[in-house]
């Protein structure tokens, strides 16, 4: 157990010494910390050896040369020269909403970048702004695309923000798996076993074996639906921004043969163009939803974000449980 600030401290660190500038390590450490404390642990301090380890590989450059290509006052195009993509992001996200409420609408694609943790941590930076938001990233392969036999999607989520006009903002931010490679990676190194029904191993039969999962194939949400999502993900993510796409995004754990080349996509508009009462709709929205009547053993109707932004609350001051092999990483990283 260690507090947020002392745990920074130490991701700075590391980052630092794998030769990111101080203000690229402090924004991979926000992102990293964030993770944690909306509890989605397994896109927070368990890949930050991961993320060295492709440092050192050459596979990340911890010193890009970003470049913002403008297309018109509301449309930029970033080459993230290979940075860890937590930095990308932030470049990204900073520049669309800063286009957005100039012109009222933005949109940003990134290539050449690589994998910048939870969409929902860049949604909510807009949402902030009181914007509106949508932002998509290609991942590795994971998924196979109905009817086929081999993996080719990655777990692509799909991220959508807006304010409420209460504290809580709306993120919707999903992968469109059953379940995220981040949590089935996790139960690999612990060794636990994954849900029933989410996996196939490689020969196409079900498994709650965590390593079977990952050199097998992951369910993709609804099916065919999902599926289809998960192609719609790689296509803006990928193939509109000239990043890798069709299963070519290199999985950052197992292939160090090159950077990844994942591609984002940020798309910000103000809420209200078209309605001049944006706040007093989404408020009566959001209310004739919550007042629903519930199911049995249901007690309140949540909207997407409000778990995490509950947990956030009730972590930010707690503090951080750091596991035995979390712990052996950073005392490797540190030495
Ligand atoms: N960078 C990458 O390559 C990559 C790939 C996949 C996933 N991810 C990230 O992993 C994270 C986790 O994804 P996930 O699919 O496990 O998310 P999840 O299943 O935890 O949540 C999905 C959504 O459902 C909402 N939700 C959960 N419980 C709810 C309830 N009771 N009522 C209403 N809404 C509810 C959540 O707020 C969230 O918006 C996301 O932040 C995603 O961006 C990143």
């Amino acid at each position: 157990m260690a507090n947020g600030k002392k745990i920074k401290q130490i991701i700075i660190k590391i980052l630092k010494r794998n030769g990111l500038t101080s203000k690229h390590a402090l924004i991979c450490s926000n992102a990293l910390l964030n993770a944690e404390f909306v509890g989605a642990h397994s896109h927070g301090l368990s890949r930050l050896k991961m993320y060295c380890d492709r440092i050192q590989r050459k596979v990340i450059n911890p010193k890009p040369r970003i470049k913002i290509k403008k297309i018109s006052q509301s449309i930029f195009l970033i080459d993230a020269n290979n940075s860890i993509g937590f930095v990308a992001a932030d470049v990204a996200i900073k520049q669309a909403i800063k286009s957005a409420k100039k012109t009222g609408i933005a949109l940003v694609g990134v290539k050449n970048s690589g994998h910048y943790g939870l969409s929902g941590f860049y949604a909510e930076q807009a949402v902030k702004k009181n914007l509106t938001v949508l932002c998509f990233t290609n991942a590795p392969p994971a998924i196979a695309p109905h009817g086929a036999k081999k993996i080719l999607f990655g777990t692509n989520p799909i991220c959508f923000g807006t304010p409420t006009s209460s504290k809580v903002p709306f993120i919707l931010d999903t992968s469109v798996s059953l379940i995220n490679r981040g949590k089935i990676r996790v139960a690999a190194k612990t060794g636990n076993k994954i849900p029933k029904g989410v996996a196939l191993d490689k020969d196409g039969y079900p498994t709650t074996n965590a390593k079977k999962a990952l050199s097998g194939i992951q369910l993709p949400i609804a099916g065919f639906r999902g599926s289809g999502l998960a192609w719609m993900v790689d296509i803006l993510s990928g193939v509109i921004t000239g990043s890798n796409h069709g299963g070519k995004v290199k999985d950052p754990f197992d292939d160090f043969t090159g950077p990844q080349n994942v591609g984002h996509l940020f798309f910000v508009m103000k809420s209200n163009l078209f309605t001049k009462n944006y706040n007093k709709q989404i408020k009566e929205n959001i209310r004739r939803i919550k007042t629903l009547p519930k199911l049995k053993g249901v007690k309140k109707i949540l909207y997407p974000g409000e778990n995490k932004y509950l947990r956030y609350k009730k972590n930010i001051s707690k503090k951080i449980k750091v596991s035995k092999i979390i712990e052996r990483d950073l005392k490797i990283l540190l030495n």
